[in-house]
C-alpha cells in the first residue's frame, strides 16, 4: 500500500496489528510506503516503531526528492472492512480522521470569508493581476480553508450567481522537481502531456493571447516552498503569467514559510503584487472547538480533550496531531474496555458499551489516555533522554532554547546562553553555578546529542544549537513545573 502521510500509514498498520491479532492465517510480507516529508519528522519517524529500509530501486521510488521508505512486517492480507468496526469508540475514530473534514471549517470563518471575497472580486473582475499568498505553520488549515472556499465557489456558479471558472491545483511536494509544475499544470489545463521546457512556452503563449472565450481560473500553488530553485524561475513565471493583461489567471500561493516572499530575488518580488495572509498556530480553545465540533457527543472526558489541546497547543498547534492523539487515545480506552478473550461478554459487546456492564464512566477516554496516547506516539530516544536530565541539565536546556527563540537564529554563543542559566537560576532561587560548571553541564548534553557545539575559533566558547526538535523538548519538559513555566507550556488559552 502506498500512503500519502504517516497519519495513514499508522491508520493502516493499526488495522493490520488488529487484523494480525484475530486472524490465525499463514503470515505473508506486508510493505507500507510513506512519503518522505512525513517520516523525516522525528515524532512521526517515532510512530513507524520498526526499522526502515530506504529503498534504493528507483522503480519503486517515484522521485528522489520524495524518496520512500519500506517496512516489512509479518502482517496477513486478510483485509477488515472499516465500516464493519461499529464500537462507539471506532465511530469517534472515523470521525477524528483527517479525511473526515467538515464541510464548514470551525475557527477559520474570518480567512474564509476574506479568501471568499478575494475570489468572487477577483472572478468578477475577470481575474488578471490576482495574487494571495497564504502563510502558516503545518496543520493550521491552510489547504482545507481553500478548498472549502472553492467548494462554495462551484456552488454559487451551479446556482448562476458568479461567472464559470476554471480550477487548477498544484501540489509542489508531489512534483519530482520543480520545472514539472509547467507540465503539471499545462495537463490539468489542456489534458495534454507537454515536457517541462514546452509546458512553460506553450502555457507563456496561451497566458499572453487574448482569448474572449476562455475562463477565468484560479490556480492554487500548494507547499511553494518547494518550488524555489537557483534561479528561481518556476516562481518568477508562476507569478508572471498572472500579471499579463489577458492571462485571466488568479493565483493562491500557499507555503509553511512565512518570509518566503523576501528570499525571493527582487525580479522576482516585482512579480509578487500579492496580497498575504497568515493561518496562525491553533490555541488550546480552538482546538478543542474543533474537536467538540467533530465529536459532537463525546465519549471523551473534557478534562481528557483539555489536556490533549493543551498539550498540543504548547508545542506546535497542529490540529493534525490534537486528531491523532485523541484518535490513538479512544483506541488505548477501547482496548482497556475489552472484555478478556473468549468471555461471553466479548463475543456479544463489540457494538454495545452498555452490555459489557462498564460504568458509564469507564466506558470515556481520560486524561491517563491522553497521557498514554502521546506516550506512545511521540516517545522517541531524545524525548526519553530529556525526561531524564537533571535539573540544572533541564534547566540548561531550557535556557538554550529561550535564547534562540529570542534571537530567531539557529544557534548562540555560549556565553550569552550562560549569562541567561545565571538570572534564571538566581530568579528560580537555585544555588548559581560558575562558567566551567555550566559548560560541562553543556558538554554533557552535547555527548547525548540534545544539543551541538560550534567552535568559530578553537580558543573561544562554542556556539550551540539544538540537535532535536523544539518540540521534543517541550513534551520532555512539559512535566517539571519550573521548565514548564520557563517554556510558558502551562499558559492560559489565548
Ligand atoms: N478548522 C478546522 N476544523 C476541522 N478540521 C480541521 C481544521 N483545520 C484543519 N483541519 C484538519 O486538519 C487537516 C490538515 O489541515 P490542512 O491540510 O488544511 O493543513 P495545512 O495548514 O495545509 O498544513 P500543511 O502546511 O502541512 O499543508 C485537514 O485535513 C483537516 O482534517
Ligand atoms: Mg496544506
Amino acid at each position: 500500500s502506498i500512503f500519502n502521510n504517516a497519519e495513514e500509514l499508522h491508520q493502516a498498520k493499526l488495522q493490520h496489528e488488529d487484523e494480525e491479532k484475530s486472524s490465525e492465517e499463514e503470515s505473508e510480507e506486508t510493505m507500507f510506503f510513506c512519503q518522505h516529508r512525513f517520516i523525516k519528522d522525528s515524532k512521526m519517524f517515532q510512530i513507524l516503531k520498526r526499522p526502515l529500509t530506504p529503498l534504493i530501486d528507483s522503480s519503486q521510488s517515484s522521485s528522489k526528492r520524495v524518496p520512500s521508505f519500506t517496512i516489512s512486517s509479518p502482517t496477513k492480507r486478510r483485509r477488515v472492512d472499516p465500516t464493519k468496526r461499529t464500537s462507539v469508540y471506532a465511530k469517534a475514530c472515523a470521525k477524528l480522521q483527517l479525511s473526515a473534514v467538515p464541510d464548514e471549517l470551525p475557527c477559520r470563518e474570518k480567512q474564509r470569508d476574506e479568501i471568499m471575497n478575494f475570489l468572487k472580486h477577483s472572478i468578477g473582475s475577470g481575474g488578471s493581476g490576482s495574487g494571495l499568498y497564504i502563510s502558516g505553520m503545518p496543520g493550521t488549515g491552510k489547504t482545507a480553508t481553500v478548498h472549502q472556499v472553492v467548494r462554495e465557489l462551484h456552488q454559487l456558479t451551479e446556482d448562476g450567481d458568479l461567472p464559470s471558472f476554471d480550477y487548477v491545483e498544484i501540489n509542489a511536494m508531489k512534483l519530482p522537481n520543480p520545472y514539472h509544475a509547467y507540465s503539471d499544470l499545462w495537463r490539468k489545463l489542456t489534458g495534454k502531456h507537454a515536457a517541462p521546457t514546452r509546458a512553460c512556452q506553450l502555457l507563456g503563449e496561451r497566458f499572453q493571447k487574448a482569448n474572449s472565450s476562455r475562463e477565468c481560473c484560479i490556480l492554487l500553488i500548494d507547499e511553494m516552498d518547494f518550488l524555489l530553485t537557483q534561479k528561481q524561475t518556476v516562481i518568477y513565471n508562476l507569478l508572471d503569467w498572472p500579471t499579463r493583461p489577458h492571462a485571466r489567471l488568479i493565483v493562491i500561493c500557499i507555503a509553511n514559510t512565512m518570509d518566503l516572499p523576501e528570499r525571493l530575488s527582487l525580479r522576482v518580488q516585482s512579480r509578487l503584487g500579492l496580497r498575504r495572509m497568515v493561518f496562525s498556530p491553533y490555541n488550546q480553545k480552538e482546538l478543542r472547538e474543533i474537536i467538540h465540533a467533530r465529536l459532537g457527543n463525546s465519549i471523551f472526558e473534557p478534562k481528557a480533550i483539555e489536556l490533549c489541546c493543551r498539550k498540543v497547543s504548547n508545542v506546535s498547534g497542529d490540529v493534525r496531531r490534537a486528531l491523532q492523539i485523541s484518535r490513538r487515545a479512544a483506541e488505548i480506552r477501547e482496548e482497556k474496555n475489552r472484555p478478556p478473550k473468549g468471555s461471553k461478554a466479548r463475543r456479544t459487546s463489540r457494538s454495545s458499551l452498555s452490555s459489557s456492564g462498564q460504568t458509564k464512566e469507564s466506558r470515556l477516554v481520560t486524561m491517563h489516555d491522553i497521557e498514554e496516547a502521546v506516550f506512545s506516539l511521540f516517545d522517541s530516544p531524545s524525548i526519553a533522554f530529556i525526561r531524564a536530565l537533571r535539573k540544572y541539565e533541564r534547566v540548561f536546556l531550557c535556557c538554550v532554547v529561550l535564547q534562540l527563540r529570542q534571537l530567531r537564529l539557529e544557534e548562540a554563543p555560549f556565553e550569552d546562553i550562560f549569562d541567561r542559566f545565571t538570572t534564571t537560576c538566581q530568579s528560580k532561587g537555585f544555588q548559581t553555578i560558575t562558567s566551567r560548571v555550566a559548560r560541562d553541564i553543556a558538554t554533557g548534553l552535547e555527548q547525548i546529542r540534545l544539543i551541538l557545539f560550534r567552535y568559530h575559533d578553537v580558543d573561544r566558547n562554542p556556539s550551540i544549537r539544538l540537535n532535536v526538535q523544539e518540540d521534543d523538548i517541550c513534551l520532555g519538559l512539559d512535566n517539571d513545573s519550573i521548565c514548564a513555566n520557563l517554556l510558558d507550556l502551562n499558559r492560559a488559552e489565548d
